[in-house]
């Protein structure tokens, strides 16, 4: 039993498409999984309700109960993935508060990386009163190849002070495209997918890793 969570105050830096993802290739490994959704939007809810293969959800939203339920849930499943709502509300920090890892995707712009950094500070809180936890990684997510913001990013990440995930999520129309498909990039055909899910398996892997005993 693990707690992932994808947070970011930043709104459309992937943290639901990414809570998604994970799921689905959880299960494809599997994993028992529960995606808890605690965003008002409640869009990776709807995502995983549209899907082929059913995944668990649960919608909590309010801050207590994220608090009560999350620690509750953990115990009947093997992985428990929360996507974090947009700004940095009190429900982001009951869930900084439950997490195992707390995973930062970050865009490759200033925005998006002083965001990160506002993050990165709930998150110092929480492990100041929890013993170091949760775990911390940032990744970039939709980066445009080849260009110079994505290159500069990678270098401003380091200065957030946590482990950087070597793997980029680069921005590909098949990955925006899967939401409006009612799919994830594993069942999409084409090798715009397929590259994209290469990417995550990748990612995902660095994810995983991070929480293996040493
Ligand atoms: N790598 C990518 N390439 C192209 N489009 C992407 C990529 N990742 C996410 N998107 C698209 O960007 C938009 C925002 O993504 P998503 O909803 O996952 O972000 P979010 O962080 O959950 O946003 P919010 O804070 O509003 O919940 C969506 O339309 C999604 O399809
Ligand atoms: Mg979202």
């Amino acid at each position: 039993m693990s707690v992932i969570a994808l947070v970011n105050q930043k709104g459309g830096c992937a943290k639901s498409t990414t809570a998604v993802h994970l799921a689905y290739w959880l299960l494809h490994k599997q994993r028992n999984v529960l995606l808890v959704d605690a965003d008002a939007q409640r869009s990776s809810s709807i995502w995983l309700e549209s899907l082929e293969d059913t995944i668990a959800c649960e919608v909590i939203q309010s801050p207590d109960l994220l608090l009560e339920r999350i620690p509750q849930l953990a115990q009947q499943y093997d992985e428990l993935i929360v996507d974090g709502p947009a700004g940095l509300s009190d429900a982001t920090q009951s869930i900084v508060l439950c997490a195992d890892l707390a995973v930062i995707p970050c865009q490759p712009s200033g925005v998006d990386l002083r965001s990160a950094a506002d993050a990165v500070q709930l998150i110092r809180q929480a492990q100041a009163s929890r013993n170091g936890a949760p775990l911390a990684a940032v990744f970039l997510s939709r980066a445009v190849k080849g260009t110079r913001l994505k290159e500069e990013a990678m270098g401003h990440l380091e200065s957030l002070g946590v482990p950087i995930l070597k793997t980029v999520i680069h921005q590909r129309q098949a990955i925006a495209d899967t939401f409006g498909q009612t799919a994830t990039v594993w069942e999409l055909l084409g090798k715009a997918s397929v590259e994209a899910a290469e990417e995550f398996e990748q990612l995902f892997q660095e994810i995983m890793a991070l929480l293996e005993p040493a």
